[in-house]
C-alpha cells in the first residue's frame, strides 16, 4: 500500500489543490475527492474506481450559497436543502454552465450535496471550490466506512487517506430528483421518504420506469460472499441451521432492533464476512419504511448474484 492516511486536514486540502486525488471523510461513506475544476483529476477518480464515465459524480460544497454556482434551485429544492443541509441528502437539478460535462456525463442535471462531517466541511471550505466524491470503492463493491477499509481497496491507487473515524450514518445519501413536477426519491438512504414528505408538503414519487441514476444497478454494494434475505428472525435461523449442517460457512446478520446501527455498520458487517472466510450471510429484512428502506435497499443489492 503506498496511501499515507492522515488526519491532517491542510494536506488534503494542498493535495487537492495540486489537482490530486484524495480520500475524504463523510457522514455517510468515504469519497474519492477531486476538484471538480481540475478535469485530469476528475478522469483519475473514474480510473481509479473503474468507473464507467457515464456514471456521473455528486458535487459537494460547503452551504446553499455555494451550491448555487453550480445549480438552479426550484422551491421544492430549497425547502429541502435548507432542512436537511448539511446532511446525507442529495439534489438532482438542472446544471449551470459552470459544471464541467466530464461530473455529468454531459448531463443536463447535476447531482449535489452539503455533508455534515467537520472534516469534509473544513477541507471544501478552503479548497473554497465544488469537490467530486463518488464513494471510495471499485465500482460495484461495497462502500467504505472506515479509512482502512478505504485502506484495502484504492490504498494502491491513491497517496492521501484522510481519516474521520468510522462514518456515523453508514450507507449513502438519499438522492431526490427535484427536475420532475414532483419530487422523485431515486436512492433511499438515511434522510427518509416521511421526513422528505413533510418538509415539501407533498407525497415524493419512487424512481419509476427505467432509473435516471445509472449507478441504481440491480447489482451494486456487492460483497464477495452471497447473502440469502428471510423476512424474519426464525426463518433465517433455520436456514442458518441447514447451511451449517452443509458444512457451509454461514452467519447470521440481524440488527433488526436497531435501525441505525444497521445502516452504520451493515458495509462494515459485509466486508467482515468476506474477510473472514464466511460463504453466506443470512440477513434479516427490516421493515421497508423509514430508514429500513435503505437499508432493504442496500441488502436486496447485495443479495444479487454477480
Ligand atoms: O453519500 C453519498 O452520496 C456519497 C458520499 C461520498 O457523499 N457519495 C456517493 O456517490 O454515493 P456515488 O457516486 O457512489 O453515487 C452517486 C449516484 C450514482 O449512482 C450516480 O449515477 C448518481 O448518483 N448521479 C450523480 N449525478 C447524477 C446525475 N446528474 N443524474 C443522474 N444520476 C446522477
Ligand atoms: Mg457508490
Amino acid at each position: 500500500m503506498t496511501a499515507v492516511i492522515t488526519t491532517n486536514v491542510a494536506d488534503a486540502v494542498s493535495a487537492l489543490n495540486a489537482g490530486r486525488v484524495v480520500a475524504i471523510p463523510t457522514e455517510t461513506v468515504y469519497g474519492l475527492a477531486a476538484r471538480m475544476d481540475q478535469s485530469d483529476a476528475v478522469r483519475k477518480v473514474f480510473d481509479i474506481k473503474d468507473r464507467p464515465h457515464d456514471h456521473p459524480l455528486i458535487v459537494h460544497d460547503a452551504d446553499l450559497d455555494r451550491a448555487r454556482r453550480w445549480a438552479r434551485f426550484n422551491d421544492a429544492a430549497i425547502a429541502l436543502a435548507r432542512q436537511f443541509w448539511p446532511g446525507p441528502l442529495t439534489l438532482l437539478l438542472p446544471r449551470t454552465e459552470l459544471v464541467p460535462d466530464a461530473v455529468t456525463g454531459g448531463r443536463a442535471t447535476v447531482a449535489i450535496r452539503v455533508p455534515a462531517h467537520p472534516m469534509a466541511l473544513a477541507i471544501i471550505d478552503s479548497v473554497n471550490y465544488g469537490i467530486v466524491a463518488p464513494s471510495a470503492n471499485k465500482f460495484g463493491r461495497v462502500s467504505p466506512t472506515t479509512a482502512q477499509h478505504v485502506a484495502v481497496d484504492l490504498g494502491n491507487d491513491i497517496d492521501l487517506i484522510v481519516d474521520g473515524g468510522a462514518c456515523s450514518i453508514g450507507v449513502e445519501s438519499t438522492i431526490v430528483d427535484c427536475t420532475t413536477e414532483s419530487p422523485q426519491i431515486l436512492r433511499p438512504g438515511y434522510i427518509t421518504r416521511t421526513q422528505i414528505e413533510k418538509a415539501l408538503g407533498t407525497y415524493a414519487d419512487k424512481a419509476n420506469g427505467e432509473s435516471r441514476a445509472p449507478g441504481m444497478l440491480p447489482s451494486h454494494y456487492a460483497p464477495r460472499c452471497a447473502v440469502e434475505l428471510f423476512n424474519d428472525r426464525a426463518e433465517a435461523e433455520a436456514r442458518l441451521r441447514v447451511l451449517v449442517e452443509q458444512n457451509a460457512n454461514a452467519r447470521l446478520l440481524d440488527r433488526t432492533s436497531n435501525l441505525p446501527e444497521y445502516a452504520r455498520f451493515l458495509y462494515a458487517d459485509l466486508r467482515s464476512a468476506d474477510n473472514d472466510g464466511v460463504d453466506v450471510v443470512v440477513a434479516v429484512l427490516p421493515d421497508s419504511s423509514d430508514l429500513g428502506e435503505a437499508i432493504c435497499d442496500r441488502l436486496r443489492k447485495a443479495a444479487v448474484r454477480h
